[in-house]
């Protein structure tokens, strides 16, 4: 199989370079895309060199499979193109997911989604991503009603650059310094906390993120019957996006009954002994690929409401392990058009 990785030297691309070398993923070969900036530089992939590529016409033929995390724009233009020349695309951005021919698809959540696909695959929003692998064995089991969600973003989901950014401003902090004009984000990150995720567009008072979280929870559930009400917030987190869950039930369902669920749901570790300090913590999902979930408890305020705190790592199950996931259930289930 040849692989193309588009977005190779990002956050997302560089994770899902270690996660396919990880997962021993069987490829013959694998090309990294970057842009311009980055062509003829050699990434290390273990025991060979990989060097980057730069976008062309004549560069993205002869793939069976290409896996996008170079934004949306870029998928906007190469994603059908890759497709076009025989590859199946999985998409980390989010031009493609709300598309009604795009499956948006999380390994444990709704694999079968796969099956209609048309050349390209998107994956959800890292948010997203880890609320739904909680979300679903309770839907399963108790039906859900409403999911009031609130999230505690980390800054590596933005990228490399807000990653740098925060460390610069945290320095500049703690030297006592005149701090850097902030370049990613509208205000200062270190040592704070910005109830803004990406942009108000078009005058609405919910973010883009918050948007998508609430759209993309009920494609990926195949529910649009599911109310969502979504708050997104960036805190100076390097790696590890925490959501605080508030979720009404349409059965009852007991604390004991969501967490024995929970501990024996794919992709779910729950941690919850709270008297011993034992809770899900950022940095302890970084690096992991399960989503961590405690704080499991009854909300006072109404009987089939329970309260969950659910932590997972952006860059990998948010984003480059499950899209690795996908692309092995792509070959699994037979969904490859293998170039001959
Ligand atoms: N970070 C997360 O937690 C996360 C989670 C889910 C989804 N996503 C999505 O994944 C995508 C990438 O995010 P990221 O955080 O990895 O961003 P990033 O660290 O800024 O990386 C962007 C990548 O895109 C490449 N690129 C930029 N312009 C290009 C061009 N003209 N042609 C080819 N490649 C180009 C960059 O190459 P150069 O190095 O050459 O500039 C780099 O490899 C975004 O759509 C984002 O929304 C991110």
């Amino acid at each position: 199989m040849r692989v193309a990785v588009v977005g190779a030297t990002g956050a997302v691309g560089s994770t899902i370079l270690g996660v396919m070398r990880e997962r021993s993923f069987a490829a013959e070969e694998i090309v990294p895309f970057a842009s311009e900036r980055s062509a003829g530089r050699t990434i290390d992939w273990g025991e060979r060199d990989l060097e980057v590529v730069a976008l062309s016409a004549e560069s993205i033929g002869g793939f069976d499979l290409a896996l996008f995390s170079a934004g949306s724009q870029i998928s906007a233009e190469w994603a059908p193109r890759f497709a076009d020349a025989g590859a199946v695309v999985v998409d980390n951005s989010s031009q493609w997911r709300m598309h009604e021919d795009v499956p948006l698809v999380v390994s444990e959540v709704n694999p079968e989604a796969l099956d209609s696909h048309r050349g390209i695959v998107a994956n959800p929003n890292c948010t997203t991503m880890q609320t739904v692998v909680a979300l679903k064995p309770i839907l399963d089991a108790a039906g859900i009603e409403r999911v009031v969600m609130s999230s505690y973003q980390a800054v590596s989901g933005t990228g490399q650059k807000a990653v740098d950014e925060l460390h610069r401003q945290a320095e500049a902090v703690l030297e006592a310094r005149e701090l850097p004009a902030p370049g990613v984000y509208p205000h200062q990150i270190a040592f704070n906390v910005i109830p803004q995720v990406e942009s108000f567009k078009d005058g609405d008072d919910y973010t883009t993120e918050e948007r998508k979280c609430m759209r993309e929870t009920r494609k990926i559930l195949g529910r649009d019957d599911i109310g969502v009400s979504a708050t997104c917030v960036r805190v100076p987190v390097y790696t590890g996006h925490s959501v605080s869950a508030n979720v009404q039930t349409r059965d009852p369902l007991s604390p004991d009954e969501c967490r024995d669920l929970l501990a024996g749901a794919p992709g779910v570790t729950v941690v919850d002994d709270p008297a011993n300090g034992l809770y899900p913590l950022a940095i302890d999902a970084a690096g992991r690929d399960d989503v961590l979930v405690g704080r499991i408890r009854r909300d006072p305020s109404h009987e089939h409401c329970l309260n969950l705190w659910i932590v997972g790592d952006n860059l990998r199950k948010g984003a480059a392990t499950n899209a690795v996931q996908v692309a092995e259930l792509l070959g699994v289930r037979g969904l490859l058009r293998l170039a001959a």
